[in-house]
């Protein structure tokens, strides 16, 4: 028996319980060239409001019904394909469930150690490869350099910051309490923090970078751009990751006031979609884990047990009471 997420309806709004239903059902056989893979572990990311939405982005929308998508780790039990053989670990779009049945395509295998499948989908998975890419392909540090970040106690914005300490940037992140602000100073080497909700962040980027940034990497959007954007330096890099404040309501999303500054800063304004990179993927999962062994990156992890609560684990990432890479673990 499988027991799935699925998606009953489309937000329009936040993200509500009552937008996932929870079934259970009887498993197919296996087809040949099929594996089928016991999930231990479901990553909950931000895109995930974007995909309930009808149409496509980047990716299609998930249909009505559908098992809600969702990068997922876990083991193959049992396989009719050569290229896997049971008990080989593996991560892919599997879906928000607890089994699921792959023609293998896509798959990536993982090379699992000291029991670390759950980094496979936080700093050594999708999330850990779009800060790699994101920081490394668009915004290009250089020793020197100064960086401001937002969302930065996330998974995405605290391995960028790490990245950045290890080129030799000055780093400077926002979020959304003392304490994040604490960990982003104390375990993740940033050089200043700035909580968002307490603190002005126009006047204290103007205290850290008084020459201004010479990187933003954004995960927030809305209003934070626009500070942002004020505070460039010439020559500067504006890395556009996320938006998470305006993913509520993307018909009315708030566009950036201070564009020109991207004028006369010479500045660029540069998207990334992670799935680029997917050749390079091995590359960087394989530099990362290095950074980690060698102690110059601490990865964070909120994890969250059981299926059911897939609904208000999900939403916690638009409240901000995750911290840390939001995992669910089957
Ligand atoms: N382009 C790509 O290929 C790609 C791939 C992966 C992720 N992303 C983007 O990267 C960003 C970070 O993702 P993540 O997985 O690392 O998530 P995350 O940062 O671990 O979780 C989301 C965080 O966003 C903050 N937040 C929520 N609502 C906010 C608001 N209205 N204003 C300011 N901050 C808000 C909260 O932190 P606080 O407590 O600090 O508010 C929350 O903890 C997202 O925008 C995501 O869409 C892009």
């Amino acid at each position: 028996m499988n027991t799935k997420i699925i998606l009953a309806n489309r937000p329009t709004g936040a993200i509500e319980d009552s937008n996932f239903d929870i079934k259970t059902e009887e498993l197919p056989e296996l087809k040949d060239g099929e594996v089928l893979i016991e999930i231990n572990a479901i990553s909950l990311d931000p895109a995930m409001r974007g995909w309930m939405n009808e149409g496509t982005t980047y990716i299609k929308g998930v249909g009505i019904g559908e098992v809600m998508r969702a990068f997922s780790a876990g083991k193959v039990i049992k396989s009719s394909n050569s290229g896997y053989k049971e008990g080989d670990f593996v991560s892919g779009l599997l879906g928000a469930q607890q089994y699921c049945i792959h023609n293998g395509e896509g798959l990536m295998k993982l090379d699992v150690t000291n029991d670390n499948l759950t980094h496979h989908l936080g700093v050594l998975g999708m999330p850990g490869m779009t800060a790699y890419f994101g920081l490394l392909r668009k915004g290009e540090p250089k020793a020197g350099e100064v960086i401001y970040i937002s969302g930065a106690a996330g998974i995405v914005g605290s391995t960028v910051g790490q990245i950045a300490k290890i080129k030799g940037c000055t780093v400077i992140g926002s979020a959304g309490s003392n304490e994040k602000c604490k960990y982003l100073l104390e375990e993740c080497g940033f050089d200043h923090a700035i909580n968002y909700k307490t603190e002005n962040i126009d006047e204290k980027l103007k205290v850290y970078a008084p020459n201004g940034m010479d990187i933003f990497f954004d995960n927030v959007g809305g209003e934070t751009l626009d500070i942002a954007l004020a505070n460039l330096a010439q020559g500067a890099r504006v890395v556009i990751c996320g938006a998470i404040s305006q993913y509520n309501d993307m018909a009315n999303i708030r566009g950036p006031k201070n564009y020109m500054k991207i004028v006369t800063a010479r500045g660029v304004m540069n998207g990334v979609i992670v799935f680029d990179y997917v050749k390079e993927w091995p590359m960087a999962v394989k530099e990362i884990a290095g950074w980690i062994e060698d102690g110059k990156m601490k990865p964070k992890e909120h994890i969250i047990t059981g299926l059911k609560n897939f609904p208000s684990a999900l939403k916690m990432l638009y409240t901000g009471d995750n911290f840390g890479k939001l995992i669910l673990t089957v």
